[in-house]
């Protein structure tokens, strides 16, 4: 039975009516218009839908729409701020460090969620947090490099 929803979505007051199991990528992405956010695999196991609740990253495709009530959700789409991008938008563009770009809303939320929690993190630490964000096209060093540079700790890629 669809039930009523109120969330917030990138700062705003939302308001769906849907069955509460369905996944909250789906609200986002079609009932909200929001197609940033990406399906990959649809099992929790590839990041591609990550987005931020309550500022912690989730997997959006495994995650209940009734999970999200009551909740602050950001989505790549409500990152920028007074049209000005996000460090780590600007950081992951700089340098085209993105290929296809399909994982990026993905591992730019995730990095987001790090530097709030951790803003100096050493190589090991941005390793273990975006552990679990598939990049199909194998950007992993230029990724890490951007989360450096995002940091303001420098944008060496070391391939070791
Ligand atoms: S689409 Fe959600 S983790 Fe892969
Ligand atoms: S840049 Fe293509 S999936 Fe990461």
């Amino acid at each position: 039975m669809a039930v009523r929803i109120a969330l917030a979505v990138n700062g705003k007051r939302r308001a769906v009516t849907t069955d509460p199991q369905r996944p909250l990528l789906d609200v986002l992405r079609e009932d909200l218009g929001l197609t940033g956010t990406k399906y990959g695999c649809g099992e929790g196991m590839c990041g591609a839908c990550t987005v931020l609740m309550d500022g912690k990253p989730v997997r959006s495709c495994i995650t209940p729409a009734a999970d999200a009530a009551g909740k602050s959700i950001t989505t790549i789409e409500g990152l920028a701020d007074g049209g000005r991008l996000h460090p780590v938008q600007e950081a992951f563009l700089a340098d085209g460090v993105l290929q296809c770009g399909y994982c990026g809303p993905g591992m730019i939320l995730t990095a987001v969620a790090l530097l709030d929690e951790n803003p100096r993190p050493t190589d090991e630490q941005i390793v273990e947090a975006m552990n679990g964000n598939i990049c199909r096209c194998c950007a992993y060093p230029e990724i890490v490099a951007a989360i450096r540079r995002a940091a303001g700790q420098g944008a060496e890629v070391s391939t070791s």
